[in-house]
């Protein structure tokens, strides 16, 4: 990496050729090993694809070298790279020679996906794993596509917008696909390294509107304003003690969920108007303190709407061991056991005995002060999503929008309509003729259920776009022999809740 450019914008170009012929594709690849194998390899064991893949051609050829880390002969590179050549490959900064070998010097592989725009697929560079190095990673490890990643560009909304900022890019997954729906993207990371290699991402595919800049945090972006803020941040809470490794890629050397925190209030000061920030983080709960507290605190006197969604709790030392194990250290070692006693004496130093992980959507009010402030947990399954939860984030912050901005009077003369992928459940007792349980159930988005008494109920199920509230509710008061206005006033929280959780759409 850090190549003369005019040199490394021609070689780029030859390797993406050569990988566009190979053609070195997911499916390509998927056909190499068995779904067992490729399990185990995401789990980081490569033995069974190792035993299993067909080394035999190109796509082998680029599989074995850049997805399992393993040396090839150079002829068999030169046949999989012809453009490029070994040499070529040798000064990008992807093989170095030994011998009659080329040893892998990165993990280059690709990354397909569904989002609001449609398929699309990458090739992406980033720093050999575990598996192929052969040792714990270093601190300077600059993470591929991982899980979080999918995660957070999954949620990412993909509505038109000028300006996006990726705080802490890592590869760059997260620039490139704010590309597809911005005019410009600023990316920036602590790491010359993760910048470098996220250019030369971007060099790869052909995307020239992202802007690289070094520095931490908001720093290389001050007085800059952006139309939409993403962030995987290092988040992972990491004792500040002598001798514990600071993996850039997770770690943002502050104490506790500081980093979290410094991330959300920094961002107050970075978004324009309507502008929206989306992160993942963790928070710690300490003392028995419901963590919601200390969230709810960060976000005071931001202006900030703000839509925290907990996903996961986990208990302190699960935890640490996860997060130990994840950097290389085996569980039973010396080494294991020094570094959870100083999980274990950080977290006990702070009272922490959980850490919750989810994911935060702010926004910048487009005039006035902030009306959304919803901190909740949903640590069920999540909804079906083709391309992700960000279509679904996007439409409940408008619906929030639309009937925060209706008294009770003007949204009774409102029209909805219950959303496509909602379905009711009833359950009865057996030969009972009134169920017992009614719920709405969410197909997509969050998953959700929500009970139904049996006036909300009736209004819901008549919710088909033409009528207004009103006029359902007071259809429904008559059936149930009920007074009108009791049962408006009854109902009306229950369709507030419905449209901000995305059951009902605003129609009207
Ligand atoms: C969890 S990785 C996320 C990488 C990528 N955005 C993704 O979604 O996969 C966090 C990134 O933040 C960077 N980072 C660490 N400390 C930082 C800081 N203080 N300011 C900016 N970036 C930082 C790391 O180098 C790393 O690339």
């Amino acid at each position: 990496m850090g190549l003369n450019v005019a040199v490394t914008s021609a070689l780029i170009a030859l390797l993406r050729d050569d990988l566009f012929a190979a053609p070195f594709t997911t499916s390509a690849i998927d056909t190499l090993w068995s779904a067992d194998a490729a399990a185990a390899l995401r789990r980081g064991h490569r033995e069974a694809a190792v035993r299993s893949v067909a080394r035999v051609g190109e796509v082998g050829t680029l599989a074995t070298l850049f997805v399992l880390g393993l040396p090839v002969t150079t002829e068999s590179l030169e046949a999989a790279l012809p453009r490029l050549g070994v040499d070529g490959a040798a000064e990008l900064g992807l093989v170095r020679r030994d011998g009659d070998r080329a040893v892998p010097l990165l993990d280059l592989r690709p990354h397909a996906f569904v989002d609001a725009l449609g398929p699309g697929s990458w090739w992406i560079a980033s720093d050999l794993g575990e598996a192929a190095l052969g040792t714990a990673i270093p601190a300077t490890h600059v993470l591929g596509v991982g899980g979080a990643s999918v995660t957070l560009s999954g949620l990412m909304i993909g509505d038109r917008v000028r300006r996006v900022l990726d705080l802490g890019t890592g590869c760059g997954i997260q620039a490139l696909h704010a590309a597809r729906h911005a005019n410009r993207v600023v990316a920036t990371d602590i790491s010359q390294r993760a910048l470098d290699l996220a250019a030369f991402n971007a060099a790869l595919n052909g995307v020239d509107s992202i802007e690289f800049r070094l520095g931490s945090l908001f720093d290389p972006v001050v007085g800059e304003q952006f139309d939409q803020i993403v962030s995987n941040p290092p988040f992972v809470i990491t004792p500040r003690s002598e001798g514990v490794p600071e993996y850039e890629y997770r770690d943002g050397g502050l104490v506790g969920d500081a980093i979290v925190s410094s991330v959300i209030t920094g961002a107050a000061a970075r978004l324009a108007p309507g502008g929206v920030a989306q992160l993942l983080g963790n928070w710690e709960y300490r003392d028995d303190v419901d963590a919601f507290e200390r969230v709810g605190s960060w976000l005071d006197g931001t202006g900030l709407d703000a839509w925290i969604v907990e996903r996961e709790v986990q208990p302190a030392a699960l935890y640490a061991e996860t997060w130990i194990r994840d950097g290389g250290t085996l569980p039973r070692t010396p080494e294991f056991d020094r570094l959870y006693t100083a999980w274990l004496d950080d977290f006990a130093a702070r009272g922490v005995d959980r850490i919750g992980f989810g994911y935060v959507t702010l926004r910048r009010p487009v005039d006035g002060a902030p009306t959304l402030r919803r901190l909740e947990r949903l640590d069920g399954g999540l909804g079906h999503n083709a391309t992700g939860l960000g279509g679904h984030i996007a439409s409940t912050l408008a619906a929030h929008d639309w009937q925060q901005a209706r008294g009770d009077e003007e949204l009774a003369l409102a029209t909805v309509s219950v959303a496509g992928d909602v379905t009711e459940e009833r359950h009865y007792w057996p030969g009972d003729e009134h169920p017992t349980v009614m719920d709405l159930r969410q197909g997509g988005g969050f998953g959700r259920t929500f009970p139904l008494g049996t006036a909300l109920a009736a209004v819901v199920g008549a919710c088909d776009g033409e009528l207004a509230i009103g006029s359902i509710c007071s259809a429904v008061a008559q059936l149930l022999e009920v007074d009108e206005a009791e049962l408006l006033a009854e109902v009306l929280p229950g369709i507030r809740e419905l449209l901000v959780s995305g059951f009902l759409d605003p129609v009207e």
